[in-house]
């Protein structure tokens, strides 16, 4: 069922929009902004400002708008960077190419772009300007997913706190569209339900604080006593609602996945468990995944993995 095709990603979705393909959900990471050079022409990333990055980005992903359902969404994985101290020109044009291991991806990350417009040392900010760009062209740009890294690249830096995160934004072509939630509930914490089973009417509470100055009675935990004539909301119903523990709560927006050894001789590949949650809840079994940036592949092969696990059920 994968189709992958070699090539600029642009003419590729070109062609396909003109066979009329459509797609239900784009998942990518493209090149990140002056981080490296994976070593073939026509390439993306090695842009000399980042107005002329945000500006191609804008131009891919006005493709991948032509190729998506109406009612599709895009997740889109960027990761920011610093503008170099005290260099000229553009690092990734002095010949570093994709490497394998921690030295080389060290070395890739030390060619990072100088911007004069920007001072050295600034955060460059990429991923919010693509994002806005993006929102300006007609996206609705729905979610800013923090990826939380547990294992992040040291840093040699103490100025600053070791960069842990990239940003995963989801975006949507309409004001609706499929997004199955329940495909990616979450289990609830062992807080929740400690919370939940207490017995909240029969609380007295903690004193306000200012010596009680307040007049409204003490603070409790949750829910407040019914009184129809105040039009809150905690009546007997709401009381019988939280007292239904349940098991499992709506995702959260920072998710915690680890990244992965570079596998065979590609750089930054996704971790199966970043993407797995974006497929599930943009898209159906047996529909179409698109990822504009492919790499290694491993959209395909997760949208693949999960396709045959839900086939089975
Ligand atoms: C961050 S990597 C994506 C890695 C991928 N998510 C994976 O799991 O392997 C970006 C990829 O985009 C590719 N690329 C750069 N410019 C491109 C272009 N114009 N068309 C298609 N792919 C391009 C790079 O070669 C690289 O493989």
């Amino acid at each position: 069922m994968n189709k992958v095709f070699f090539g600029d990603c642009r003419d590729t979705m070109r062609d396909l929009i003109a066979q009329g393909v459509k797609v239900q959900m784009c998942v990518t990471s493209p090149p990140y902004f002056g981080l490296r050079d994976y070593g073939h022409a026509g390439q993306l990333g090695l842009e000399a400002t980042p107005a002329e990055f945000v500006a191609a980005m804008v131009e891919v992903f006005a493709l991948v708008r032509e190729l998506l359902a109406d009612d599709g969404v895009l997740w889109l994985n960027l990761g920011d960077s610093y503008n170099a101290a005290g260099r000229t020109g553009h690092g990734t044009r002095q010949g570093f190419k994709q490497g394998t291991n921690r030295a080389s991806a060290e070395k890739a990350d030390n060619c990072r772009p100088s911007v004069e417009t920007l001072k050295p040392k600034d955060l460059i900010g990429i991923p919010w300007r693509v994002a806005f760009a993006l929102q300006a062209a007609g996206w609705y740009l729905r979610q800013d997913i923090i990826w939380h890294k547990p294992n992040p690249m040291p840093e040699s830096v103490t100025d600053r706190c070791t960069k842990a995160h990239e940003y995963l934004f989801l975006l949507s072509k309409s004001e609706r569209y499929y997004f199955d939630q329940k495909a990616i509930l979450e289990p609830v914490s062992p807080n929740t339900h400690a919370r939940l089973s207490q017995n909240v009417q029969e609380q007295i509470g903690s004193e306000r604080a200012n010596g009680g100055a307040k007049t409204n009675g003490n603070m409790k935990v949750v829910g407040r006593k019914f009184d129809p004539g105040a039009g809150n909301k905690n009546n007997p119903s709401f009381d019988a609602a939280m007292a239904i523990m349940p098991d499992e709560r709506n995702k959260r927006s920072v998710w915690t996945v680890p990244t992965q050894p570079y596998s065979g001789a590609h750089f930054a590949t996704f971790p199966p468990a970043l993407i797995e949650p974006c497929i599930l809840a943009g898209s159906r079994s047996g529909d179409t995944v698109l990822d504009c940036f492919f790499g290694s592949g491993t959209t395909g092969e997760v949208a693949g993995n999960l396709g045959a696990q839900l086939d089975r059920l």
